[in-house]
C-alpha cells in the first residue's frame, strides 16, 4: 500500500512513516442498472461499440450471466480540502473519485462458461487489471460448477490472446470471417477441467499472481464470494 504526506508538511519521522491513506482502491462487483451508461461508453472505447444499453440490460436480467465491473477509486486532486483527520493518531478519510475502468461477462450454458466480453479502459491497460477480471470470471465459473470456459477472439488480437494463453486457454478452432465489420477470423479458445479438484489450487495460484501484480492498490470484491480468497494472499 502506498503512503503519502497529504499536506506536504514536515511531520516528525514517526508520523511520516505511518500509512496514512492508500492512493487508490480497486473494487470488482456486479454491474447494476445505474452503471449502464458508463459501461456503454467504456464498451465503445474498448470494443468500438459491441453491446448497447439494451444488450447490457438483457445481461443484467439473465440469471445465467455474470456481468462484472471493475472500479478504480482515486483520491481527489485537492487533498487539502478533502482530507479530514479524525483524531490525533493520524487516521484520515479521503473523498474518492470512482470510475468504471473494466467490464466482463460470462454466460453459463449447460456446463460451459462463455466469456462474452472482457475489456479494460485503454488508459488503464497493461497494469494487471485484465487478468484480475479474467481470474474473477474463472472463479465465478468454478463457483457455478461449470466444467469448461470458452470464448472467441479476433486472430489479430495479440493482447487478448496473450492474456488467455497465460491463463491456460488453448486454441481449438477457427471461425472464418467471423467478424462482420472486418471479415476477420476468430480463434476459438477453451479452458477445460474447471470441475476437477486441482482447479481450486490453480485458482489460488492465480489469485496470488493477480493480486501480487497490483499490490500498490487495495483490492476488494464487493458482494462476490471471491472476497474469501484474501486468505490465500
Ligand atoms: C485484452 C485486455 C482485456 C487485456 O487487459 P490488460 O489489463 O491490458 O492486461 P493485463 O495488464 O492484465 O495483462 C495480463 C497479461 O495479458 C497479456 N497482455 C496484455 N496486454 C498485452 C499486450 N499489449 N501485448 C502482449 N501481451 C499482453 C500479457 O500476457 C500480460 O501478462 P504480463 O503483464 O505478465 O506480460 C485489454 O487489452 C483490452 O481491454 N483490450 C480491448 C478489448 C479486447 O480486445 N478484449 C478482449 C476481447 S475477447
Amino acid at each position: 500500500m502506498r503512503t503519502f504526506n497529504p499536506f506536504g508538511i514536515n511531520y516528525p519521522l514517526s508520523i511520516i512513516n505511518y500509512p496514512l491513506v492508500s492512493m487508490a482502491k480497486i473494487t470488482i462487483q456486479k454491474m447494476s442498472p445505474k452503471d449502464i451508461s458508463s459501461v456503454v461508453e467504456l464498451d465503445r472505447l474498448c470494443f468500438g461499440g459491441l453491446w448497447n444499453a439494451q444488450g447490457y440490460q438483457r445481461e443484467l436480467e439473465s440469471p445465467n450471466s455474470d456481468l462484472l465491473i471493475l472500479l478504480i477509486s482515486q483520491n481527489t486532486e485537492d487533498r487539502k480540502e478533502k482530507v479530514v483527520f479524525q483524531s490525533s493518531n493520524c487516521e484520515s478519510q479521503l473523498t474518492y473519485n470512482q470510475s468504471i475502468i473494466g467490464v466482463c461477462c460470462l454466460w453459463a450454458i449447460l456446463e460451459e462458461a462463455h466469456i462474452t466480453i472482457l475489456g479494460i479502459h485503454p488508459q488503464y491497460q497493461r497494469l494487471g487489471f485484465g487478468q484480475l477480471l479474467l481470474y474473477t470470471l474463472m472463479r465465478s465459473a468454478w463457483e457455478r460448477g461449470l466444467e469448461r470456459a470458452t470464448l472467441e477472439v479476433a486472430a489479430s488480437n495479440i493482447s487478448a490472446l496473450s492474456l488467455y494463453y497465460k491463463f491456460g486457454f488453448q486454441d481449438v478452432g477457427r471461425r472464418r470471417g467471423y467478424y462482420q465489420k472486418t471479415g476477420e477470423d476468430a480463434l476459438i479458445l477453451w479452458h477445460s477441467h474447471l470441475h476437477q479438484q486441482e482447479f481450486e489450487q490453480t485458482l489460488s495460484e492465480w489469485h496470488r499472481q493477480v493480486v501480487g501484480r497490483i499490490n500498490d492498490y487495495e483490492v476488494s470484491w464487493e458482494g462476490l464470494k471471491v472476497e474469501n480468497q484474501h486468505s490465500y494472499s
